[in-house]
């Protein structure tokens, strides 16, 4: 059942989740009632977060799909509750979707709750992203995501590692995106980055379109900790 978010009256939210989800609306609807009982209960989600669900989280990390290319991998880097890796991987069946979580908690909730949906697009991997055996298993990826996760820089070197040379880093960062990116270029430059913006999704159907930093890995480099 949905729960109608007072955010802007005008806003249809039933439109948008149709329009994101298409036939897997079910299982966004099931994600959304699992994180409002579940999440909260395991102490994953706040409870004010209940009301916004929709568009602050469920809606706005699945809009992300926007700059996924059809069949595309993705790990998705400190997913919490599974934002914004589960929502992505219900709106894009055709994409391979890795959850990295090192809390064991909420690694667990993950594992639960992908199982218990049949959401067979979804693995989870429970390590720290910098950790050399998570860069072996899920090393070489075409877009690695995150939200909330670190600043850009330590973001950047976390990240980059994980995706191929051509390949996408795309981080969730709202307003603090193009300040980030001012103070972390030559950084990221150093880490290898190029082709570094501000990229909006989701504006045809969310009220408050979703900012995404991102970065392409244009060169190898070699990344602190990891072996030549
Ligand atoms: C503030 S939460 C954000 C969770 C989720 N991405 C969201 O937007 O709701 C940050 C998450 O990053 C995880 N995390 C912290 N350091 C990490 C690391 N080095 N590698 C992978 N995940 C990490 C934490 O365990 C936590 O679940």
């Amino acid at each position: 059942m949905f729960h109608v978010e007072p955010v802007d009256e005008q806003w249809d939210v039933v439109g948008a989740v149709a329009r994101v989800f298409g036939e897997r609306t079910p299982v966004a609807e099931a994600y959304h009632a699992s994180l409002a009982s579940d999440g909260v209960a395991r102490g994953l989600i706040g409870p004010r977060e209940v009301p916004r669900l929709w568009t602050r989280h469920v809606l706005n990390c699945a809009v992300l799909g926007e700059l996924v290319g059809v069949g595309e991998t993705v790990v998705d880097v400190g997913s919490g509750a599974g934002l914004p890796g589960v929502p992505l991987a219900i709106a894009r069946p055709d994409v391979r979707v890795t959850l990295v979580e090192p809390l064991l908690r909420r690694s667990v909730y993950l594992q639960e709750f992908v199982e218990s949906v049949g959401l067979t697009n979804v693995t989870v991997v429970r390590g720290r992203a910098e950790q050399a055996g998570v860069v072996k298993e899920v090393g070489g990826a075409d877009v690695v995501t995150s939200r909330a996760v670190a600043p850009l820089e330590k973001l950047a070197r976390w990240s980059l590692p994980l995706v191929r040379v051509g390949g996408r880093m795309l981080a969730l960062k709202g307003s603090s995106a193009a300040e980030e990116i001012a103070r972390d270029r030559a950084a990221l430059t150093r880490l290898g980055a190029g082709r570094l913006e501000v990229v909006e999704c989701g504006a045809a159907v969310l009220p408050v379109p979703t900012a995404v930093v991102s970065a392409e890995r244009v060169a190898h480099h070699r990344h602190r900790g990891q072996r030549r």
